[in-house]
């Protein structure tokens, strides 16, 4: 793996840098289609269940070429074969990263027998779950997921994304946060005998899940609940733990199934139980159809990898921070924060896999919100702010939309959807094309009555400069199915970057300093107001501290 050179040593980092210099920073995009009114076609990429249309990105033929080069010399599909494969690529933590293989039919890759017998017991678990919600004389109603970062926000977007599949008599909660709010609001809303408590944490040691799990069991022990075996199950590698903590059935998985890519594993739990056996497979097949993709296509027609790529011409050359999700339907309303986690902890690195400082920028921030609401918050700034944020759109063309009430309701909703529709292709068309001065004065010719300023000042305002990227990520309809496909996607399209940076993206280093130092802090909080602190801190925490025990 370490034959590949670091990308800022290669021939095509250099010529990309060249091209940049003669052709990408002054790049526009009007002038672009202008010359080549074919660029929807000749950037549409297919991908299953998934078209992508990256022709409003600054980008033409030769920057496409290039950086397929990059891949190329920095070794994406050795390393992409060697995940698929088993291979400890992520070196730090010495593991495999094997994900693909939990949506893989049997016999097909690595650990099958394993994966396939947890699969198998999971999803009957999940279907006695379905028939106890459906009746008898104490139904269970409510399902809450205890987990946080991967081993919440996967489950969590999935959920809400598939609601329309979901069966309707459960209501699904998911607690994450150690904020005693967080479970005491949806305590309030259940009773012992209806729920039932999923421990879901790789580590069974992570503090937030720990401490909400153990006040989960006090509140239903206080209830008189009942067996808590019957109400309370783990999703962990860790069964010891789990079975210290009084949880006698779990759902394990593996040390190479990274937090932020377990949602196909037993940490997939509460999606299967909201949709099903056979439409959580469907989202596995999804999932499955798109790593053969990523696994076989040449790097040109690769849809993740020409996404990750792109990710890597903004970053390290146009130098943007950033990038903004906005996906246009309301079941993907978690998406962007799934993917901040996916993208920012993935990739969020300084040093290469030997360890060395990296030179060049790594992960942008990724956030978002879903449209419309984006609208009426951030775009604003996306139109007329001063830094140049990519912005991806993802538009479902069918709507499940429903809510009974005849052929007149049926009518609005429908039009609701196309009113969705084009709200995102009018906003990555007004951050394409902007409205130049000119245009605006013409429009308003004369000064606002009332106001002090002219007409030309107020032209100023009213001036997009327009040439603002966007990629538009397009299903058909959002299914289980077509769902693990776009997810898949985004895993790939991480890996891609990742490995253009020649970085680790499967261990996440920094998050362990906060913890222990919070570790740490916790006993001098406790200590009561005039403790005197057993150990030194810096002035700033012991003024914050002095004033929080007050
Ligand atoms: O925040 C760090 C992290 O390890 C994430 O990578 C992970 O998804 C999350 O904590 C939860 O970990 P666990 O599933 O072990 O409780």
């Amino acid at each position: 793996m370490n034959r590949f050179p670091r990308c800022d040593a290669t021939a095509a980092w250099a010529a990309l840098r060249g091209h940049f210099e003669a052709h990408g920073r002054e790049f526009d995009l009007r002038e672009a289609f202008a010359r080549d009114p074919s660029r929807f076609e000749r950037f549409g990429v297919e991908a299953p269940e998934v078209f992508v249309d990256l022709s409003k990105n600054l980008v033409d033929a030769a920057t496409l070429h290039f950086l397929a080069d990059l891949a190329r010399e920095c070794g994406v599909e050795a390393l992409r074969d060697a995940m698929f494969a088993g291979a400890a690529i992520n070196n730090t933590e010495g593991r495999a990263v094997l994900h693909t293989a939990l949506r893989t039919p049997p016999g097909k890759a690595p650990l099958s027998a394993e994966v396939h017998g947890v699969l198998d017991a999971m999803l009957g678990f999940a279907e006695a779950v379905r028939v106890r919600a459906a009746g008898g004389e104490r139904p269970l109603r409510h399902i809450v997921n205890i987990g946080i970062g991967g081993s919440d926000l996967g489950p969590q977007m999935a959920v809400a994304a598939l609601a329309q599949y979901a069966d309707p008599q459960l209501a699904f909660h998911f607690v994450s946060n150690v904020d005693g709010h967080d479970i005491a609001s949806v305590l309030r809303q259940t009773t012992p005998a209806e729920t039932l408590f999923i421990v879901a944490s790789k580590t069974f040691t992570t503090q937030e899940t720990i401490a909400n799990a153990e006040t989960a069991k006090a509140w239903f022990l206080a209830g008189g609940g009942g067996p808590i075996e019957d109400h309370f199950v783990a999703a962990t590698s860790n069964v010891d733990a789990a079975a210290r903590f009084g949880i006698s059935r779990t759902f394990g998985f593996w040390d190479w199934v990274g937090g932020r890519y377990s949602l196909w594993s037993a940490i997939g739990l509460p999606i299967a139980i909201a949709i099903g056996a056979d439409p959580f497979r469907a989202l596995l097949a999804g999932a499955h159809a798109m790593d053969e993709h990523f696994a076989s296509a040449p790097v040109e027609k690769n849809l993740p990898m020409l996404l990750g790529l792109v990710d890597v011409w903004y970053r390290n050359f146009h130098g943007f921070t950033s990038r903004s999700v906005a996906p246009y339907h309301h079941g993907l309303k978690r998406l962007p924060a799934f993917l901040q986690q996916l993208e920012m902890e993935s990739n969020g690195k300084r040093v290469d896999r030997d360890g060395h400082a990296l030179t060049y920028g790594t992960s942008p921030v990724v956030w978002g919100e879903p449209g419309t609401n984006g609208q009426h918050a951030y775009f604003q700034m996306l139109h007329q702010g001063t830094d140049t944020i990519p912005v991806e759109f993802i538009l479902v063309r069918e709507s499940d939309a429903s809510a009974g009430g005849g052929t007149d309701v049926r009518d609005a909703l429908a039009r609701q959807q196309r009113m969705l529709l084009a709200n995102g292709l009018a906003q990555a068309q007004a951050l394409m094309l902007g409205r130049s001065a000119a245009e605006a004065l013409a429009e308003h010719p004369a000064a606002v009555a009332g106001s002090s300023i002219d007409a030309a000042t107020l032209a100023a305002h009213r001036t997009f400069p327009g040439n603002r990227p966007s990629t538009t990520v397009l299903l058909d309809r959002l299914t289980p199915r077509s769902l693990g496909a776009l997810i898949a996607l985004c895993e790939h399209r991480v890996f891609t970057s990742g490995a253009i940076w020649g970085i680790d993206s499967f261990d996440q280093w920094g998050v362990e300093l906060g913890k222990e130092l919070g570790a740490r802090l916790l006993p001098l909080l406790e200590a009561g107001a005039n403790a005197t602190a057993a150990e030194a801190v810096d002035p700033s925490t012991a003024g914050l501290l002095r004033k929080l025990r007050r």
